[in-house]
Formats: C-alpha cells, structure tokens, sequence
C-alpha cells in the first residue's frame, strides 16, 4: 500500500531512504498507547461536532480490533508505512473507509508521538518502581534476617570497623528509596497532556483538550504548543533517574563479586542465578552481577546519546527525535530486568555468617574502639590515636591479635590500659555506635521498623489505586 502521506510527491522513497526512516521494528510497542490516544482524539472530535458521532464509533470500535489484532500478532506491520501511527492509521482506513480518513483531523505525528511517549513513561515509571519496591523488600527481609550478624566495615576496601549486615543491606534501602523519589518527581513532568500542539502551532478546530487529558488521566495539559511537540526533557530525565539506579545496583553487583569470591566467601550465589565456565569445572560465577555492572555502562550511554541528539535541535519538531526511541527502550528494559533479576537473587542467596563473623574478627577492627577507650580514661583523641596505631604495628609485627596482647604489652603504649579493655568486642563495637544513622543494635532495629512502614504505605498507594 502507498503510504498515506505522500501526497505532494511524484515518486515512492528510495528503499534506502524507506529502510533508514522507518522506525517500526522499534516503535511498533507504542501500539497501546497510540490506540489510547487515538481513541481520546475520536471521541473528543465527535463530542465537539468536528465529525460526526457514528464516525467517533466507528473509529473507536475499529482501533480497539486493531489493538486485538496487535497483540494476538496477527497485524502485519508494514515497514514501508514508517512508523506505528502510520500503520495503525493505514489498517484503520483499510477496515472503515473514509472515517478513518478523519482520525488525524486536528492533530499531527508530532503531538501524536509526544502523547504517546508520554503514555508510555508514565507506565515504565509505575512499572519501575514497582520493581524497586519489591527490591527493597527483600532488603530489609535480609537486614531483619540478619540483624545480629556482624561483617567487616570497609572504607578504601581495607577492613575499618565492624557493623551489621542488616545495616549494609539497609544502605541499599535507602539509595534506592531516593531512586522512587526521582521517578515519582519525574512523573509529574510525564503527567503533561501535549495533543491540540498540532505541529508546532496548535490546531485550528474547537478542539477540547482537558477532555482528552481527563480520559487518558494526565493531571495537566501543556502551555506551550512548541515547547510540547519539541520537548523530550522527561526522557532524558528518566534515563538520567535510571543511570542513577543502575550505578547503585551496579556498587551492589560489585559487592555480590566480591563476597562470593574465595577470598571473601561471605555468600553463596543460588545455582538458579549463577553460570558454569566452559572449561574450569570448579567454577561457579557470579555472572548476573557482572553482567549488571556492564550494562550499567549502556544505559549511560542511552542517556548521552539522547542528550547530544537534543542539544543542537531548533525549535520545534525535527526528524532527529525519532533517535529518542531505541535508547530509552532499552533502558527502561535493562533497568527492569536487572531489577528483577536482582530481587530473585538475593531472595536466594546464601549468606555464611560463619565467615562474615571471622572476618570481623581479623584485621583490627577494634582499632578504633581502643582509641575511644583511651578517650573514656581522659587521653586526648590524637594522643590516643598515636597510641594505638604503634600499639596495633607491634601487634602485627608480634602476629597477633589484639585480644591475644597481654596487658603489660598494651601499658607498653599507654599507661591507662587496665583489664578491663579486654572487654571491647565487636558486639561492644557495633553497640557503642548508638546513634541517629549507626550500626547499633538498637539503630537498627529502629530502621528495618521504618522501612517495613515505608515499604506498607506503597502498599496502600497501590491499593489505593486498583
Ligand atoms: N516516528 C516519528 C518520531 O518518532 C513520529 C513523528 C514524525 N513526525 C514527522 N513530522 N515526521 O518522531
């Protein structure tokens, strides 16, 4: 079929030109949403007298077979048709004749696709977050699991002090909460109703645009015809939001690399989430992190990419935002996979408490604890440093412990040891870190309790909205 908008042209597109400008191997998913739209259109263009009430009938009932014809995969999209509105439009005219020829009747692909790209982050940003949340549920099923279990602390990857695992995990809890916090600020620069834009200049019918936005549930209709048609900032920002979130699950990917290595060997990896080597038989990897962690650096990529296709556009509309697409699907996919990748693995994981606690044990990680004990019996915080850093040095020369150190040995350094340092532990440790924000006990506790509500209102939100 010739394409229905070739008017004014003599000649057919070169098959170059057709394949390059054709986006419908990628864009043919925004069916739901241009069917939606469309059918918003229809109705409004008949509720205002612009066609006819039959006509608005007949092209909804249409659109609603061709979105049956879609999803059972008995459509046949036409590459030389461009692009889904095309298509779409074709088959509807193909199915009622001339009163499909008045669906596009004030309107233009350029608000068409604003309206349905909208469509569309709105549902990946529920979507996303939905899958944060369940992320984060599993989270704070394992810090609650475990909110007796001490590991290493690390700062520059060396051993520091001793904390909770739970408050490990809740870390993650946290940087994922302010990831739903950008999605949800980035949803409400989604929810903007751009159709009536026309073109680029709005259109010349008495259009009714709250009415379309009510039906397709946006909360506001946008101000400016060209800003709308011209405008793809919540792409970028959504991509922007999802880079953010994969960087954060990319620091846990790395962890998960780390730990179920030999050299830590804090977890073990379920079999369901793991791969074999094609020549080492011992081998057990921990691919799916690693493989996060690489594709953390595509969905950067996404985001660059759509940010230097933007920067040089006039205003309004310009072919080069049809590269919107590719990038942002991609992204969306990856982020959501890789969330639900993430929630089964660690629901499975095994984590060797065993060897997390031994851990805790060697390196010096009371160092600190020592140095506050000297602090508690009136030595100045540097001169107590001093100490303790001479005082571990001989430890390690002697290859001991610090528990091991007898008590001359510890008066050696500073005259106020007494028996009583043998006290300090890694409980003693984590418990003396008792406030807002530290791995205490009893801080934690009190964090896993406000996640759980936090984690129970989404719940109600959902609710709320079914
Ligand atoms: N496929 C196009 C896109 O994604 C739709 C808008 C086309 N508009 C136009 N004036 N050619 O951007």
């Amino acid at each position: 079929m010739a394409n229905q908008i070739r008017g004014r042209f003599q000649k057919e597109a070169a098959k170059t030109a057709q394949d390059y400008s054709s986006s419908i191997h990628y864009d043919w998913r925004l069916y739901p949403y241009d069917i939606a739209g469309s059918m918003a259109h229809a109705k409004m263009l008949a509720k205002q007298g612009i066609i006819t009430m039959a006509e608005g009938k007949a092209i909804v009932e249409a659109l609603a077979e061709i979105g049956e014809e879609i999803s059972e995969g008995k459509f046949e999209f036409k590459p030389e048709l461009e692009d889904i509105h095309i298509n779409i439009e074709a088959r509807l005219i193909e199915k009622i004749g001339d009163a499909g020829k008045k669906l596009h009747t004030a309107r233009s692909r350029n608000d068409q696709v604003a309206l349905d790209i909208r469509l569309f982050t709105r549902d990946a940003i529920i979507h996303t977050i939905g899958e944060i949340v369940e992320l984060q549920t599993i989270l704070v099923e394992l810090a609650s699991n475990h909110k007796t279990t001490i590991i290493p602390g690390y700062t520059h990857m060396q051993k520091a002090q001793p904390i909770l695992l739970a408050h490990h995990f809740l870390a993650y809890f946290e940087m994922l909460g302010r990831d739903i916090e950008r999605l949800d600020s980035c949803l409400t620069r989604v929810d903007v109703m751009p159709l009536g834009s026309g073109a680029l200049a709005g259109v010349a019918y008495n259009i009714d645009r709250k009415f379309v936005a009510d039906e397709l549930g946006f909360k506001e209709i946008s101000r400016n015809s060209l800003d709308a048609v011209a405008d793809r900032d919540f792409i970028i920002e959504f991509e922007a939001d999802a880079s953010l979130c994969m960087m954060h699950l990319s620091r846990l990917a790395e962890e998960i690399v780390l730990w179920s290595s030999g050299e830590f060997d804090f977890i073990e990896i379920d079999d369901a989430y793991t791969t074999g080597s094609s020549i080492m038989p011992q081998k057990k990897n921990p691919d799916m992190a690693e493989l996060a962690r690489g594709k953390t650096g595509r969905v950067y990529g996404n985001l660059m990419g759509l940010l230097t296709t933007m920067k040089g556009l006039p205003l309004a509309y310009n072919r080069d935002m049809q590269e919107d697409k590719e990038g942002f699907f991609d992204t969306v996919d990856t982020l959501i996979s890789t969330l639900e990748v993430f929630t089964g693995m660690l629901k499975s994981v095994r984590i060797k408490t065993d060897k997390t606690t031994g851990a805790a044990q060697m390196g010096y990680l009371l160092a600190t604890d020592l140095a506050d004990y000297l602090v508690s019996k009136g030595v100045s915080f540097r001169a107590a440093h001093e100490a303790t850093g001479k005082l571990v040095t001989y430890a390690i020369k002697k290859g001991k412990s610090l528990k091991d150190l007898t008590l001359p040995e510890y008066r050696k350094f500073a005259p106020e040891f007494a028996q009583d340092v043998y006290e300090i532990t890694v409980e003693s440790s984590v418990t003396a870190r008792n406030n807002t924000g530290g791995t205490a006990y009893k801080q934690v506790a009190k964090q896993i309790a406000a996640a759980r509500r936090k984690l129970k209102d989404f719940e109600c939100d959902c609710d709320d909205e079914h």
